[in-house]
């Protein structure tokens, strides 16, 4: 990480902390036991920023790269392995999914760590939580205090004890078909102050879904009242203004905290919906690249029936990080 104000606290032990939130842990997420240990290389002294570059460090101790020979010549649906043999011209490290695997957010949740203490300072929180797995959608919308208290010491990341219960169900029985489920998780900025963004090409929203869509099978991302918003009149979707405290705010939030690609003041609220994990235990139907001919696959490996709950720091790091440039580039923190 470039460009962090020196004297910013940064420890290995609130990084660790990230990082620990990230790793398989339910039943229904992948066997690999990573521990995740993260080393800090450079750009910090004496539990501060020096300025300098933070370089950290992570190892992949828990490798097995054994099931991913047979699919070498066989792309698996869903898979990256298709255009990337195509693009890398067969070169690509198809092990592990390579760079197209989601290890590879375990930087972007060690650069969240440190993204969100440059919030900090500014009084900028990002938070989130799970509102819908395997179609199975929360009844109940948490207050901000729930999901900052309660959020990570929830096996699914869900704060509606009902739909968890059922979520769990859908989730074993995708388990025992050897199928996986998708979902959607929704994050939200808060204290944002307005005015934040740089129209046209460096909109806030425009910032924030680049970065989300770079996680891995990231399919959509709405803000606000997001695609409800082309079925609602114009009188219906308006957030209307008042002041409350001295402060101008809005009534009703369909624009998520977000207008002309600047701030609003209001909080920042955005979903993301993820595709079901590819691999899958149950046969499917591929092409030999040697002989292009028809065959079938069954993909061996340690994958998550579910890795939703997983994705919730990666969200909340992504939208960090974005939110960290953004205050730091328009002179919002001090450095
Ligand atoms: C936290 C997390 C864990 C993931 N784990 C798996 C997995 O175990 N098995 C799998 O097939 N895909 C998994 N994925 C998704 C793949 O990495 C992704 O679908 C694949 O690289 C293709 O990229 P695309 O879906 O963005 O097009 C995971 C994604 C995230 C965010």
């Amino acid at each position: 990480m470039e460009g962090c104000p020196p004297g910013l606290e940064v420890s290995q032990k609130l990084i660790q902390a990230e990082l620990d939130k990230r790793r398989p842990s339910g039943e229904h997420e992948t066997a690999r036991r990573e521990t995740d240990q993260v080393e800090i290389l450079s750009g910090v002294f004496r539990g501060k920023a020096t300025g300098a570059p933070i370089c950290l460090l992570v190892w992949n101790r828990e490798v097995d790269s054994s099931p991913y020979e047979e699919i070498r010549w066989t792309p698996r649906p869903g898979h990256a392995d298709y255009p990337a043999y195509v693009k890398y011209r067969g070169y690509n490290d198809y092990r592990g999914g390579g760079i197209f695997s989601a290890r590879l957010m375990v930087g972007v949740v060690a650069a969240g760590a440190i993204a969100k203490q440059i919030l900090k300072r500014v009084g900028v929180e990002v938070l989130a939580h799970v509102v819908e797995i395997g179609g199975v959608k929360i009844k109940r919308e948490p207050s901000i205090e729930e999901i900052r208290e309660e959020t990570y010491k929830t096996p699914l990341r869900c704060l509606d004890p009902e739909a968890s219960k059922e979520m769990l169900r859908r989730i074993e029985e995708a388990g025992r078909e050897g199928d996986s489920l998708g979902g959607i998780i929704e994050c939200f900025a808060l204290n944002l102050p307005p005015g934040v963004g740089e129209p046209i090409f460096g909109s806030l929203d425009a910032d924030v879904a680049h970065a989300l869509f770079c996680i891995p099978a990231v399919k959509g991302v709405e803000f606000g009242a997001g695609f409800k918003a082309a079925r609602l009149k114009g009188s219906e979707n308006n957030d209307p203004y008042r002041v409350e405290n001295g402060k101008i705010v809005t009534e009703t939030n369909n624009a998520g905290g977000v207008l002309g690609g600047l701030s609003t003041g209001m909080p920042l609220v955005v979903r993301v919906a993820f595709k079901p994990p590819s691999s899958i235990g149950k046969p499917q139907k591929t092409v030999d690249l040697r002989s292009l001919k028809e065959v079938e696959i069954r993909v061996k490996g340690r994958h998550d029936v579910c890795f939703i709950p997983r994705a919730v720091p990666i969200v909340e790091a992504m939208v960090a990080c974005v939110l960290a440039d953004h205050l730091l580039a328009e002179g919002y923190v001090k450095t």
